[in-house]
């Protein structure tokens, strides 16, 4: 019998083996294949660059989200307390990690709850693995994760692979996608559908989108591979070498922006998987996405403090502000109608 961890004890080697460990997937994000044109007259100065979107009724600075990475053990806590502030200040949207401890164990509650303490006007995540609904969560679990953080939407999120390569994981995704569709019509709330790092095929966009989720985070491969970070926390050589059989799994992330518009063309997109810089970002909502997720950029400067979190978001606008600019663009929506790629 392979050796399970507690969720505590998982959540904490995920921190500390995505910061020390090499874990980035052996493909690339996809995005080096495109380039924008480059307008030595642009006709417009740099200041008049506009970032600004509205997202599930609130309003953005800059089309970022911190993606959903932590809570549940102390250390996580004050990392959650120093991105939230951060997405207060710079006025970009969170997404906690997955709230199952605290929906376990509610003396967890707190490590989630931070978030909008110190965050009251963010656009905020919640966040449970949609398999959980083949073991014994429903509306009520999805609710709760909702209102423990007073979130605006709830994201469930997609990892088959990661719980095949895993001891123990949960790996009944059979029948998944009518208890989607049964969330998406009782819960008060936006439901986002996300991968975790293997992105979104044409197909499982499709069913997404008929299940009547309200996004797609694409979670593209290029970037954090799940797979790796198991390999890290093998209990043993079976589970080891299982793990890292799938360093080149997925689809890459812009392949998943473009699958999502081709297969549910109505649906928004949020671009994550590997994105490194505010170009990459850029990029992402040319080809079709709203926003662009970001992790370990946050997650490495958010051990330090909120200020060098706060300061790594403002190189990704001044970076995306610059592309835009240079681009020939004023806004988000001239960056994304004018398709202004090329390969
Ligand atoms: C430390 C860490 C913890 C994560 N925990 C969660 C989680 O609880 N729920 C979730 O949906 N995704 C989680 N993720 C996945 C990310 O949100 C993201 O989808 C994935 O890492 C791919 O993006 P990247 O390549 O930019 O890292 C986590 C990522 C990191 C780095």
């Amino acid at each position: 019998m392979r050796k399970v961890a507690p969720i505590d004890e998982r959540k904490a080697d995920h921190i500390r083996i995505n910061l020390e460990e090499d874990v980035r997937s052996g493909i690339t994000t996809g995005l080096e294949r495109y380039r924008f044109t480059h307008e030595a007259l642009p006709e417009i100065a740099l200041s008049d660059v506009d970032l600004g979107l509205t997202l599930f009724e609130k309003k953005l600075r800059a089309p970022i989200l911190i993606s959903s990475m932590t809570g549940g053990t102390e250390e996580a806590g004050e990392i959650n307390q120093r991105l939230a502030e951060a997405a207060q200040e710079t006025g970009i949207a969170l997404g906690v990690g997955s709230q199952r401890a605290a929906i376990e164990d509610p003396s967890y509650i707190p490590t989630f709850k931070i978030c909008r303490d110190v965050a009251p006007d963010i656009l905020l995540f919640a966040n449970l693995g949609a398999v959980q609904l083949n073991y014994g969560y429903g509306i009520d679990e999805c609710q709760r994760a909702v209102d423990m953080i007073e979130a605006d939407a709830l994201i469930l999120h997609l990892n088959p692979l990661q719980e095949a390569v895993q001891a123990g994981g949960d790996t009944n995704f059979a029948g998944l996608a009518k208890k989607i569709e049964d969330i998406c019509k009782k819960l008060e709330v936006p439901v986002i559908a996300k991968e975790v790092g293997w992105g979104i095929s044409e197909r499982t966009a499709k069913l997404l989108a008929d299940c009547g989720v309200d996004a797609i985070d694409v979670a593209g491969a290029g970037g954090t591979s799940w797979s790796q970070v198991e390999m890290h926390r093998a209990p043993d050589e079976f589970t080891r070498e299982l793990a890292a059989t799938f360093v080149d799994w997925g689809t890459n992330t812009a392949d998943s922006i473009l699958n999502v518009k081709k297969a549910a063309p109505e649906k928004t997109i949020f671009a994550s998987g590997g994105l490194k810089n505010g170009l990459d970002i850029a990029k992402s909502i040319a080809l079709g996405a709203t926003l662009g997720g970001i992790t370990t950029l946050v997650l490495s400067a958010a051990m330090t403090s909120t200020q060098k979190v706060v300061e790594t978001i403002g190189l990704l606008k001044s970076q995306m502000e610059t592309t835009i600019f240079t681009a020939g663009f004023r806004d988000l929506a001239e960056l994304k109608k004018n398709n202004p790629l090329q390969k």
